[in-house]
């Protein structure tokens, strides 16, 4: 363990370097203007027909928040006294101006973000410098397979809570009695853990589960599990079962602020999947994330301290909590590795 302290501000001055989902692009319609909380900046999110618009959510002029705005003419334009703003971010119109004036209009530029579609989602980075790329998971992007983006989930605590929460097993018999089961066997397989470049990975066989209210069904079988995490805060999980089928799913809690994040999430399922219809796949992994979303708003402190601490990590420690910890110290592994020079 790293005797290194780190600075709690850390995470979010490392983070503003990568991508991080903000909406989910079929809820945002063409001409269509949302709001974001991202690292704790105000974003308006546009769709302009020129592509997407990611900037500071307040005009130049006298900071009105753009978000309340409408798109115009392929531009974004202002509510409050009208001035239109490309997808760049550039001035093109103030309608007071009795003659243009180019050098107002540069002046007045948005402060713009790199913003990007990429598996049904918009994902925006705040510093031009670029840490870690979207990963690449050419399930939700393969013809045949069945690729369900969910709805976001508010959770009122900080987003390391909740990638512990998603690589944690020893909670099921417990949290989700009822949706995965009370007969859970809190006792966790051997997993076998690998570190990677960019992240880690894990294997283990996954035991049967049975749940007092349904039928053991499909998703309940035993099946074989990998669950891989791309720092800083991209894990998928992989159901492989017995008959072939498969299934992957993904959880990016994207920071909102250090004590709420909103989970963006979807769910990839093999071709000719024989078990639930995907809608019942994804009502039913929705009903387990709200149980996993009380448990997160629910522990002290809100957000996962970096340095390991008693209640927190690296301290009162069981098998169990094996991946939670690889998180948590490749997480600061690369938090340190951000701040020397590439
Ligand atoms: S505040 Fe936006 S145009 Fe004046
Ligand atoms: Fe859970």
């Amino acid at each position: 363990m790293s005797a290194i302290e780190i600075s709690e501000d850390l995470p979010f001055k490392v983070l503003r370097k990568t991508w991080q989902p903000v909406a989910v692009a079929s809820a945002v319609g063409a001409g269509q203007v949302r709001s974001y909380r991202l690292l704790g900046e105000e974003i308006v999110i546009a769709r302009l027909p020129g592509g997407w618009l990611a900037a500071l959510d307040a005009c130049p002029h006298k900071g009105f928040r753009l978000s309340l705005g409408q798109v115009c003419d392929s531009e974004l334009r202002c509510a409050y006294h009208g001035w239109r703003f490309d997808h760049e971010g550039r001035c093109t119109n103030i309608p007071s101006l009795l003659q243009p004036l180019p050098n107002k209009q540069e002046q007045a530029r948005l402060t713009s973000f790199a913003v990007q579609e990429r598996y049904g989602m918009i994902w925006v980075r705040l510093d031009p410098e670029e840490l870690a790329r979207i990963p690449e998971v050419p399930e939700f992007e393969k013809s045949g397979w069945t690729y369900l983006v969910a709805e976001p989930m508010a959770f009122e605590a900080g987003f390391r809570r909740e990638i512990e929460n998603y690589l944690d097993m020893t909670h099921f018999a417990f949290a989700h009695s009822t949706t995965l089961g009370v007969s859970a066997d809190p006792k966790v397989p051997a997993m076998k853990i690998t570190e990677l470049a960019d992240g880690f990975e894990m294997q283990a066989p996954f035991p049967a589960l049975a749940a007092p209210k349904e039928q053991p069904g499909k998703l309940q079988q035993a099946h074989e599990r990998r669950q891989r995490c791309w720092l800083p805060n991209f894990t998928t999980i992989r159901q492989s079962f017995a008959d072939g089928d498969e299934r992957v799913l993904v959880h990016i809690p994207s920071p909102n602020t250090v004590t709420q994040c909103t989970v963006f999430w979807a769910l990839a399922i093999s071709p000719g999947f024989k078990g639930p219809a995907p809608a019942e796949q994804l009502k039913f992994a929705h009903q387990v994330l709200d149980e996993d979303r009380r448990m997160c708003e629910n522990q002290v402190p809100r957000e996962v301290p970096v340095n390991p601490a008693k209640g927190g990590w690296g301290v009162l420690v069981t098998p169990g909590d094996n991946l939670a910890n690889m998180f948590q110290r490749t997480f600061r592994k690369f938090l340190l590795q951000s701040m020397t020079p590439r």
